[in-house]
């Protein structure tokens, strides 16, 4: 099973039902599929990448599933931002936040995210849009620079997020010190 196979199994094993979801990182939109997969029948996901071609790529996607275009959102924007280009009506509704890190596959490797609006972001997002009980998966990969750095500060950060959030980490043990490692986080207080 591949990493984001796992990702997708560990949310759903964790929230009741989707109403909205966050996809952080839309990237080629595989997450952003899983989520309005897995969405309530009035429900909608908001998908962001600050490329364009990531946009481009999520709509195409969605459109080959035949995903109706009530149920999602693309975002140009980076993630940092994320109070501009989400409703505030939605504080404290989102049940399911992903971030999957890095660059775009196949793409301009240099275009990654990067530490500091990575944790501006997922602060931000749990503070204010994650609901009571939800999850949040961070996937981390170390096989390149950036995130390397991006999970050596999480792994330092993550401490200061007790007691209101749990957080697991989801490991397969035969994999190497590169391999990509995923954090799974649910609220619970706000
Ligand atoms: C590993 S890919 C995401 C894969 C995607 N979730 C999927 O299912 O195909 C990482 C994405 O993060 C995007 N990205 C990098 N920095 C970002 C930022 N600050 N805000 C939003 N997206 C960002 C990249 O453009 C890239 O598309």
């Amino acid at each position: 099973m591949s990493i984001t196979q796992t990702c997708h199994l560990e949310i759903l094993q964790r929230v009741k039902k989707i109403n909205y979801a966050i996809d952080a990182t839309c990237g080629n939109g595989h997450d952003t599929l899983f989520l309005c997969q897995n969405l309530e029948r009035e429900g909608k996901v908001f998908a962001l990448d600050l490329q364009p071609q990531a946009i481009a790529n999520t709509k195409l996607q969605l459109q080959r599933h035949d995903i109706s275009q009530d149920r999602y959102s693309c975002i140009l924007s980076s993630h940092d931002q994320i109070q501009s280009v989400i409703p505030s009506h939605l504080h404290l509704k989102i049940e399911v936040i992903m971030f999957n890190l890095g660059y775009l596959p196949g793409s301009d490797k240099k275009i990654t995210t990067a530490w500091d609006t990575t944790q501006k972001a997922i602060e931000y997002a749990i503070k204010n849009y994650l609901s009571p009980n939800g999850v949040m998966s961070i996937l981390f990969y170390p096989g390149h620079l950036e995130g390397r750095e991006e999970l050596t500060r999480w792994n330092i950060w993550k401490n200061t997020l007790n007691p209101h959030c749990k957080i697991e980490e989801i490991s397969n043990p035969t994999t190497s010190s590169l391999s990509p490692v995923l954090f799974v986080l649910q609220k619970t207080t706000c």
